[in-house]
């Protein structure tokens, strides 16, 4: 371990170099036009992985983007661990709102700024690095390994989740690693027991047949903009901050006492949340604390409302006939995708006056809800990996995103899933100047390095109690 751990050191600025390259590649899964650029990315992943050393590398084509699975499964007698993570990235909806081109890596301030860094090239890759240490320094790895990138994370996963239930025996494993979360705050890493699943829909409200004159007809005919908005309006209570949707919060789970006490030692939430968005104040659900509140409730939020004449700065008196919005929900234990959205539809049919209709109504995408057990032999290994990897114990926390392919590998594949995040809530995902502590890239790097390790001790006691 020791020549393993020293070779990581050393291959500091080539494990930098290589993320460059990778960022480089503007590899944005939603983009119809990128789709050459996301192959590439899924091209340049295989080639670094075949230079690590591993035996079979095989880019794997879907319907949509490809799969990149990389295996070393040379010893019957260890166990064997799943990585997974993505290397497509979000689009970019605003590059003013950049201070640098997206897909030009920089190196400012110790940390490397481009898209896709902390979501998820940079995670992903530590696992990738660590693989390559322990093969040219030792020949071996510790434990059997399947990393499996895939390039449809930020637009749901569909092909994978596919893939991965026609290829069972293929992908069969003891625990599966995923780093594509985050760490509690800098200096503070941890390890994430749970993510909130998601029910995503777009609506469309008709009012009357073609866009009008709204100083011929405003008055006499219902505005759909109006209507939209008071119903959207209406799907929140203002004081208490509850879902209004009827059935919404049945079967919600509250997590223990005991781990709400730890989320209650962890250090200052609010000035965090006040500081990583900027907002003037917080806001939220009455009575919860925030870590709750992001961690452990449902919510539900409008990403998009549009219908009628937008041009900034021109005016052109419409009464439109049509308005629009996205609508997503943020789930917790014991909801379902499906059950939420036909709940929220009904509520929307119901509440909608009668001068308008709705027209459309999609379901864009979804994901169950995922907790596990911080007492789970492979959580506990993980533990131990990022102390040893960040020189300081990690706290158990939870996220408030989702990643909707979790559910699906416990329950297809039968393995517990282990969440190592090495991001920073501030990094940008999503967002712009996305960036990338770089010590907590290398430490991440060290961390899978130690969990190799770890795993082997302790997987063939955690086998089958997931
Ligand atoms: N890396 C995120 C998931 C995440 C976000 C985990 C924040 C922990 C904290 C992932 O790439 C992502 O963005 N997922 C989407 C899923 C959606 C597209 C189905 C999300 O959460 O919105
Ligand atoms: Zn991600």
């Amino acid at each position: 371990m020791e020549s393993v751990l020293k070779a990581i050191e050393s291959g500091k600025d080539a494990s930098v170099t290589i993320l460059e390259e990778l960022l480089r590649i503007p590899s944005i899964s939603a983009d119809p036009d990128r789709k050459g650029d996301v192959q590439r990315a899924a091209e340049f992943l295989a080639n670094v992985l075949r230079d690590s050393g591993l035996p079979t590398v095989e880019i794997i084509p879907t319907d949509g983007h490809p799969i990149v699975l990389g295996e070393w499964c040379e010893d019957p007698s260890v166990p064997t661990l799943l990585v997974y993570g993505h290397y497509d990235v979000q689009p970019i909806v605003d590059l003013a709102e950049w201070s640098m081109p997206p897909f030009e890596p920089q190196i400012r301030d110790g940390k490397i700024w481009a898209r896709g860094a902390t979501d998820d090239k940079g995670q992903v890759l530590a696992h990738v690095l660590s693989v390559a240490a322990h093969l040219r320094e030792t020949g071996k790895l510790p434990v059997n390994v399947k990393l499996l990138i895939e390039g449809e994370e930020e637009i749901g996963s569909e092909h994978l989740a596919e893939f991965v239930r026609t290829n069972r025996d293929r992908l069969a494993c003891d625990a599966i690693a995923i780093s594509d979360s985050a760490m509690y705050a800098p200096g503070i890493p941890s390890i994430c027991i749970g993510l909130r699943g998601i029910a995503y829909v777009e609506f469309t409200v008709r009012g009357p047949a073609a866009d009008l004159h709204s100083g011929g007809f405003g008055g006499v005919i219902e505005n759909p903009a109006v209507a939209l908005a008071q119903v959207l309006a209406g799907l929140k209570d203002p004081g208490s901050g509850r879902i209004l949707v009827g059935g919404f919060y049945d079967g919600v789970e509250e997590p223990t006492d005991e781990e709400k006490a730890g989320w209650a030692k962890l250090s200052d939430p609010d000035g965090r949340y006040l500081a990583m968005t900027g907002s003037p104040q917080l806001y939220g659900e009455r009575d919860r604390t925030t870590l709750e509140r992001v961690w452990s409730r449902p919510t539900l939020d409008v990403n998009g409302i549009w219908g009628g004449h937008t041009k900034p700065g021109e005016s052109m008196t419409v009464l439109p006939a049509v308005a629009s919005a996205k609508v997503s929900m943020r789930l917790v234990k014991n909801q379902r995708p499906a059950d939420v959205v036909a709940k929220l539809r009904s509520h929307i049919e119901e509440h909608l006056p009668d001068t308008v209709t709705l027209e459309r109504f999609v379901e864009l995408h979804g994901g169950d809800p995922w907790t596990s057990s911080v007492d789970h032999p492979a959580v506990q290994a993980a533990f131990r990996a990022v102390e040893k990897g960040f020189g300081k114990p990690p706290v158990p926390t939870r996220e408030g995103g989702s990643i909707p392919i979790i559910p699906m590998f416990t329950e297809i594949l039968g393995a517990p899933v282990v969440l190592l995040g090495f991001g920073l809530g501030d990094e940008g995902a999503h967002g712009p100047d996305e960036h990338f502590d770089l010590s907590n890239f290398q430490a991440g790097i060290r961390t899978s390095a130690h969990y190799l390790m770890e795993f082997r001790e302790v997987a063939a006691a955690s086998k089958g109690s997931a």
